[in-house]
């Protein structure tokens, strides 16, 4: 069985007392309503990365999450922040190559490869981001594109390492948009998502690879796309800033 996952992505939001009940209240809602099967994975900004943990680190069903890191092991990169560092913190997962990560930071598959190798080599899971753009949706190949993404950022690892990353499909026209995709829509791109991993690595490994949605996901229209049969959760954005709504759309995921 493959694992079920809403990991909540703050971005750059909230200061330090808000974030810090925003933790709190989850860490509640999720040990009393949510299925303890579901994995919920919380990426912060780093600073809260050092006592986050903390306050649940009895609850085995809410993990410590990163929105990125370095490429490099360690060095000279002021400012950067490497996979072993965040480890030694207790990080569980690290989003790896966000659009907008791609967009502003211009990260390419080529180096997001290296960033996938570090997270892994520090035994932490990466939520690899995959997605196409409006014109690519509107005018071209954008299932052919999105495979290739997965083929170069990740293809390069041996399937004992390749069943270890999540990947997290995003539509960039649907990111904090409004636009979410329809379930249809995120089926089509997840089933074929599968299907390629599978002629890669085969069947097996295919039906293991943990496959989420997002983009403009919230409590609304969570319950449709959590009923799609390839997707396996979420990674959500705005609505992972509410508590309420948070954890409503964790409740949505079927265990
Ligand atoms: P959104 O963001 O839910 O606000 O659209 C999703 C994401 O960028 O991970």
């Amino acid at each position: 069985m493959r694992k079920k996952i809403v990991a909540g992505n703050w971005k750059m939001n909230l200061t330090r007392e808000a974030g810090t009940m925003l933790i709190s209240e989850v860490v509640n809602m999720v040990r009393d309503e949510v299925n303890s099967q579901v994995q919920v994975v919380l990426c912060m900004p780093y600073p809260y990365l050092g006592f986050a943990k903390r306050m649940f680190r009895s609850q085995a069903n809410i993990a410590l999450g990163a929105q990125n890191c370095h490429e490099k092991p360690a060095g000279a990169y002021t400012g950067e922040v490497s996979a072993s560092i965040l480890r030694s913190f207790e990080v569980d997962y690290v989003i790896v190559g966000h659009s907008e990560r791609r967009e502003y930071f211009k990260e390419s598959d080529e180096l997001l490869a290296e960033k996938v190798r570090q997270v892994l080599a520090n035994q932490m899971t990466p939520i690899f981001c995959c997605g196409e753009s409006l014109a690519l949706r509107q005018n071209g190949d954008y299932v052919g594109f999105v495979k290739q993404q997965l083929t170069t950022g990740l293809f390069h690892l041996p399937a004992q390492d390749f069943i270890r990353v999540v990947i997290a499909y995003e539509p960039i026209w649907a990111i904090g948009t409004g636009l979410t995709a329809s379930p249809e829509q995120a089926q089509e791109m997840h089933a074929a998502l599968r299907q390629h991993i599978a002629n890669h690595y085969g069947e097996t490994v295919a039906a293991h690879t943990t496959l989420l949605y997002g983009g403009s996901c919230n409590a609304q229209n969570a319950p449709s796309l959590f009923a799609c049969p390839d997707v396996d959760g979420g990674l959500i954005g705005g609505a992972s800033l509410k508590s309420r709504e948070f954890v409503n759309i964790c409740k949505s995921l079927p265990a």
